[in-house]
């Protein structure tokens, strides 16, 4: 029998799926294996390895390094804290004003605050990409710096975007904690900016629990980024990567104890070498998914700007003519179908700029946003964890498909 004969669960049927979501990658034996090694040896510390070759972590770096075309990257414990060890190597100060998309999640303006700065949300567009328009209206004489996150995957103008920021002297940062193998015009994410912060929290596509990674060119900045991280006495050389300013600056910047752990990179260096594979995979399902979806006349799944390889270990789509009644119907019909399924605008999503009430002045800021409040209110968001196969897809399209035609006839 077709799935599509099947009836739903809400209509007595049997559920489908019973994956978890949570976890976005498993963690290949080979990284398990490596973990026990290290635990073996007692040198969980980075710095417990007095030369490169035989930490994790640093190994981790040349390989993260290499695998986005950078020169120099430094690991860390969550994307937050690159975001935020980044914003002090670009030199912003207390009451600095940053941009960042208002669609995005929470950790992001978060590090803005961490770092005493002022955050300043800029509009979005129907394909959940910044509006290069509001960008430049938004941009003030106190604007340092565009914190630009790749939410979700999904990847602005970059020409449109680098071209403002060259226009008024602001300096580009990249969130690309969901972004890692996307690529515009065949380069990485995370390359278009000074510094590029990616994430390996469980829900990416990286899995270490916990972790993050920044990438730069420039030798000045990645200096900065070790020793903020935490790189006491002369352990900088410790690193594969040297440059000239270590003496010098070594007593001049704080230690903040970001470091990553050789736990964590042993787990994510063998996800880092299948990434490619990986990603040709996802790819393929998100892309069928979306076309399943995009069958039904309720249903519109953005399509990326042609110059973006995507990477896509979840899936966006908005609801069409939905009442607000009829969008919560839905995502609890999926849920109970086994597929979570989270709208951006609800009051218990993180990703939903009205509820940040940590930045000053959020409620007026928030009117100054109409357009993305009024299409996150619509915006819906499934996990596509690694481990689904294609008759998953097909039956999660299907759920997708029958679920709207439910909610619109049980009226
Ligand atoms: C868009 C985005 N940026 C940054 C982060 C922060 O990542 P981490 O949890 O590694 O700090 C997250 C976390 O989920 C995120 O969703």
């Amino acid at each position: 029998m077709l799935v599509s004969d099947k009836p739903l669960v809400i209509e007595g049927g049997k559920k489908l799926l019973n994956h978890d979501f949570q976890v976005t990658t498993l963690i290949p034996e080979e990284g398990i294996n490596k973990a026990v090694e290290v635990m073996r040896t007692g040198k969980l510390y980075r710095y417990n390895c007095s030369v490169p070759d035989e930490s994790e972590v640093s190994l981790l770096e040349k390989e993260f390094a290499d695998a986005v075309d950078a020169k120099y990257a430094v690991a860390v414990n969550s994307c937050g804290s690159a975001m935020y060890i980044a914003l002090l190597c670009l030199g912003v100060k207390p009451g600095d004003k940053v941009l960042t998309p208002a669609f995005t999640f929470t950790a992001v303006p978060s590090a803005i605050v961490h770092a005493q700065a002022e955050p300043v949300l800029v509009e979005c567009l129907d394909n959940y990409c910044v509006d290069p328009e509001d960008l430049e209206r938004k941009i003030t004489p106190d604007t340092k710096v565009f914190l630009l996150s790749h939410m979700r995957g999904h990847i602005s103008h970059m020409d449109k975007i680098t071209e403002i920021c060259q226009k008024h002297g602001i300096t580009l940062l990249e969130d690309c904690a969901h972004s890692l193998g996307a690529l515009w015009n065949g380069r990485q994410t995370g390359r278009f900016g000074k510094i590029g912060c990616y994430s390996s929290q469980s829900n990416k596509i990286l899995n270490s629990g916990e972790g993050g990674v920044l990438v730069t060119d420039d030798p000045l900045l990645y200096t900065k980024a070790v020793l903020y991280a935490g790189s006491i006495e002369n352990y900088w050389s410790r690193h594969f990567a040297q440059t000239d300013y270590f003496e010098e600056l070594q007593n001049s910047i704080p230690n903040f104890s970001l470091r990553m752990s050789n736990l964590t990179a042993a787990l994510i260096r063998p996800q880092l070498a299948n990434l490619e594979e990986r990603l040709e995979d996802l790819n393929s399902r998100y892309f069928e998914l979306a076309r399943i979806a995009s069958t039904s006349e309720y249903i519109d799944v953005p399509d990326q700007y042609p110059q973006v390889r995507i990477a896509a270990d979840t899936i966006q789509f908005n609801l069409l003519n939905f009442t607000a009644e009829e969008a919560l119907k839905f995502t609890h019909i999926m849920g109970i179908e086994g597929i979570p399924t989270k709208v951006f605008g609800y009051l218990d999503n993180p990703r939903y700029f009205p509820t940040w009430k940590y930045i000053n002045n959020i409620g007026e800021m928030a009117e100054g946003l109409p357009h993305t409040k009024e299409f996150l209110a619509y915006a819906c968001d499934i996990r596509l964890p690694c481990y689904l196969t294609m008759d998953d897809i097909q039956i999660i399209g299907d759920t997708l498909l029958r679920a709207v035609r439910y909610v619109k006839n049980s009226h």
